[in-house]
């Protein structure tokens, strides 16, 4: 048997792909290393804006658990939409769409002779991850929203239960299973868009007025008042009942995790050094016109920079960004490059970020 990784071992890994996030990070390396010594360990949401970095760690997740052979035969994960819940909500039993995908996950691994029972022993031990959790909200406003209703109830089912009533699948010879889904491990992400302004709201002008007390500090020789808000101060459950989580929902999740928002060295980070950035999918393009790719640090900054001035859009900036800068170089990049090599320094960034600005 070899050696189960060690939470360290796992944040470690995980951090080639994800920038930041520490605290996230760390709280997946610890539920992870968990389940991977067959410990039960409590539930996950993590919440982030949009282009923090959510999806990003769900799949590195994934990665770093099919990668190696040892951890891939120790673990089933699925992630899914959690859209896909509510549209099958309407249909079949509750939980069963995602019972459905684990146990195809563990068939998948055992191979197609396995039998039933093993197949299902390990996809009741499985790792869900749903994506947009936001999205299955039980209201939006004042107004009732059923399918999220319904694919909340079809995961507590699944969160909640020794005994979820399944189908069993034709290749496994039909019939009603019960199946024990009390040891599986969720890890819900969304942006929950909206919810900071909610809770600010309420800490300064709704029913909590007043308590988000303004700091004072003196700022070039004048005393200025500020509100220094951070969601994770004031954040309480009730926040995400008014935003459309059921109570018995969101008490299935042992922690809540607040991502951070990116800042420019995370961006700039983010650039350079993930495998998935807009930089390495313009090295590819390059070098498939026969061109290599080079940009000056300058260059990086200033990117970095600018797509720091969007910060709704998260990283995502980054790729506008980049895609705005390169747009004339991918177009002819023969007409650039000088003796192969396509060199992009701050002066080119600057004059395309001028020239496409505001349209
Ligand atoms: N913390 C991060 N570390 C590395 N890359 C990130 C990070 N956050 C976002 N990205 C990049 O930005 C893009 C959007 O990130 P994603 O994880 O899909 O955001 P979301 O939080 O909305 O799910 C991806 O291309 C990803 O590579
Ligand atoms: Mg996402």
């Amino acid at each position: 048997v070899t050696q189960l990784p060690s939470p360290a071992d796992i944040a470690k890994r995980l951090e080639k792909q994800v920038i930041g996030q520490r605290i996230a990070v760390r709280e997946l390396a610890v539920a992870l290393a968990k389940k991977l010594g067959g410990l039960r360990t409590g539930n996950v949401l993590l919440i982030g804006s949009s282009g923090s970095g959510k999806t990003t760690l769900m799949r590195a997740t994934e990665r770093f658990l099919a990668q190696e052979p040892a951890l891939a035969a120790a673990s089933t994960l699925v992630r899914l939409h959690a859209n896909v819940l509510g549209e099958e909500a309407e249909s079949g039993r509750p939980g069963a769409a995602v019972l459905a995908r684990l146990i195809e996950r563990a068939r998948e691994r055992l191979g197609l002779q396995a039998a039933w029972e093993p197949v299902l022993e390990r996809a009741r031990h499985g790792i869900v991850f749903i994506d947009e959790v936001d999205k299955i909200r039980a209201h939006v406003g004042d107004r009732p929203n059923v399918a999220g209703i319904r694919a909340q109830e079809a995961l507590l089912t699944l969160m909640e239960n020794e005994a979820v009533p399944f189908d069993r699948p034709a290749w496994a010879g039909g019939g009603l299973e019960s199946v024990d889904s009390s040891d599986l491990l969720f890890v819900c992400g969304g942006a929950f868009e909206g919810l900071y302004d909610a809770v600010y709201d309420r800490v300064t002008i709704g029913r909590d007025r007043g308590a988000l007390k303004p700091t004072t500090t003196v700022e070039q020789g004048k005393v200025v008042e500020r509100l220094r808000f951070s969601l994770r101060d004031w954040l309480r459950p009730e926040d995400l009942f008014a935003y459309g989580m059921t109570p018995q929902f969101f008490g299935r999740f042992d922690a809540v995790v607040l991502l951070e928002d990116l800042g420019e060295p995370e961006l700039l980070k983010i650039f350079l050094e993930t495998p998935d950035s807009a930089l390495n999918a313009a090295r590819s393009y390059f070098k498939s016109r026969g061109i290599e790719f080079a940009i000056s640090p300058a260059a990086v900054r200033r990117i970095a920079k600018e797509a720091a001035l969007q910060p709704r859009l998260g990283a995502r900036a980054l790729r506008e960004v980049f895609r705005r800068v390169l747009r004339d170089f991918e177009y002819e990049p023969e007409r650039y490059a000088k003796n192969g090599v396509l060199t992009l320094e701050e002066a080119e960034v600057e004059a395309a970020l001028g020239a496409t600005r505001g349209g």
